[in-house]
């Protein structure tokens, strides 16, 4: 379903288009299209200041009706703004065959595509019609760069559609046969792990005994062309809980009616492995999601049960719903045993204390190594998936030790506080000596309202960072 409009380039304007957007800013000195008043008159008129977001709709003759002019503003041209102007104007042509767009003279023109595209994102079960513009054609655009806008708005299209897609049909299995799909349709190798696959694969399987959609756990491989033996490896791993009841601790219903959103990390590594050819990535990915459901049951999980993660470390699971880390961790801990990744970064809607330390326009970044960390942060300010580096607190780590295992799952005092660094701290110990980032992203995964470039529900948030991180 995702998104149903078309992208067009021209390299002219289309004549006779009966809605057409013309950019206005500081250095604008005429329109492309012929206005019933200057250009500054309109602008002094509708008080306009130029910034993104603002649309001023303007009656045009054409022929013998009337078409209509979108003025819309681009303040200094930056990605934000731009990605910012595409969605504003994408919104104003709702329900209109046809959208031609006049891109500005500066700046990148892949973000405006963005941000036009993701605003038309829709996502229904049932018969309604998108109202969406059907096509968006741009002119006088470079074909390139707007194709790159192309390729990452239509991967986070796909992790929103994973994410919004409701538990009842997202079982395990199902996200496995997606990832097969994917697989199948971007030139990637697939595995799957099943039932007795799993038996090193303690975390997975303890959070999932409960469930009748048994457990899963995928990997997806890609390799660049040319690949040789010095040719970079990251490996992408995802938490792909497909609903957290919370388990036997079990959530009220206020907390779990938007846990279908649980497994938003394992949909971004599935949308980013999908874009990674389209993208030239020049290093080796490896994508893995760790999928189960957090279910009650008779035959869930207890506060107290002793797990084993992959690698042999025993947990003392003290509380059920901290249950996307122990999948993590046996992703994290097969990664360093298997696969010899010069990087590992996880992403994950962890935990509820990254979002109320960092509200919903901010993912929280923990890494172990600086260069990491400050390459992620940068693709971050880039893409506009912004994150915020938190603190591997070594005060912390000791709450983590239990009197009957090797770990408990949270904080032995249960004090609650500092949730999000104490899951990081826990993640670290299965990451053995590799350069390590984990991506909290369980404020900024949603959003409760359409706004800019996001549209109410999933936002994909993360697929254009990591994109912008591996392509770099
Ligand atoms: N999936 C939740 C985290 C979450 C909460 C994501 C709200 C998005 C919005 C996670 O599995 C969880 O329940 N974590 C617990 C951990 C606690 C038991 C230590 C939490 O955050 O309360
Ligand atoms: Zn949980
Ligand atoms: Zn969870």
């Amino acid at each position: 379903m995702p998104i149903e409009t078309t992208l067009t380039v021209s390299d002219r304007l289309p004549e006779n288009a009966e809605l057409t957007a013309v950019p206005f800013g500081p250095d604008l000195a005429a329109s492309p299209v012929e206005l019933p008043v200057p250009v500054s008159a309109l602008l002094s008129h509708y008080e306009a200041k130029g910034e993104p977001g603002e649309v001023f709709e303007v009656p045009v003759v054409r022929g013998d009706g009337v078409g209509r002019v979108l003025l819309y503003g681009t303040g200094d041209c930056s990605a934000p703004a731009l990605r910012k102007a595409g969605a504003a104007i994408a919104r104003k042509a709702k329900g209109r065959p046809s959208l031609s767009v006049v891109v500005p003279a500066h700046g990148d023109v892949s973000a405006l595509v963005e941000g036009a595209l993701l605003a038309s994102y829709t996502f229904r079960i049932g018969q309604t019609r998108t109202s969406a513009v059907e096509e968006i054609v741009f002119s006088g655009a470079d074909e390139p760069a707007l194709r790159r806008g192309e390729v990452a708005a239509r991967a986070t299209a796909l992790a929103r559609d994973l994410v919004n897609t409701p538990a009842d049909v997202k079982t395990p299995e199902w996200l496995a046969e997606q990832a097969r799909i994917i697989a199948a349709d971007h030139g990637l190798a697939v595995r799957v792990w099943a039932d007795g696959d799993l038996g090193e694969f303690g975390g997975i399987r303890a959070v999932g005994q409960g469930s009748i959609h048994p457990p899963r756990f995928v990997q997806l491989q890609y390799t660049p062309e040319n690949a040789g033996d010095g040719t970079p490896h990251v490996v992408l791993a995802g938490k792909g809980i497909t609903f957290d009841t919370g388990g036997l601790s079990l959530k009220p219903n206020e907390g779990m009616k938007t846990m279908k959103t649980d497994m938003a990390g394992g949909a971004v590594v599935m949308a980013v492995m999908s874009a990674l050819a389209a993208f030239e990535v020049p290093v080796r990915v490896t994508g893995l999601i760790a999928c189960a459901e957090n279910a009650i049951s008779g035959s869930a999980q207890r506060p107290s049960d002793v797990i084993t993660q992959y690698g042999g470390r025993t947990v003392e699971v003290l509380n059920t719903d901290a249950e996307g880390r122990l999948v993590l961790a046996d992703a994290l801990a097969y990664a360093d045993a298997e696969l010899d990744p010069d990087v590992m970064i996880d992403i994950a809607t962890l935990t509820g204390a990254a979002k109320v330390a960092l509200g919903v326009s901010l993912g929280a970044l923990y890494a172990t190594d600086e260069s990491v960390a400050d390459s992620l942060l940068s693709a971050g300010e880039i893409s506009g998936d912004r994150f915020w580096r938190m603190p591997l607190l070594e005060d912390y780590r000791a709450d983590l030790d239990s009197d009957v295992a090797d770990l408990t799952n949270v904080d032995r005092k249960m004090s609650g506080a500092a949730g999000s660094v104490i899951a990081a701290l826990y993640l670290r110990e299965f990451v053995g000596e590799r350069p390590w980032a984990h991506l909290d992203i369980a404020g900024p995964a949603r959003s409760a309202a359409d706004d800019g470039q996001f549209t109410k529900g999933a936002t994909g948030f993360g697929v254009r960072m990591l994109l912008s991180y591996l392509a770099a």
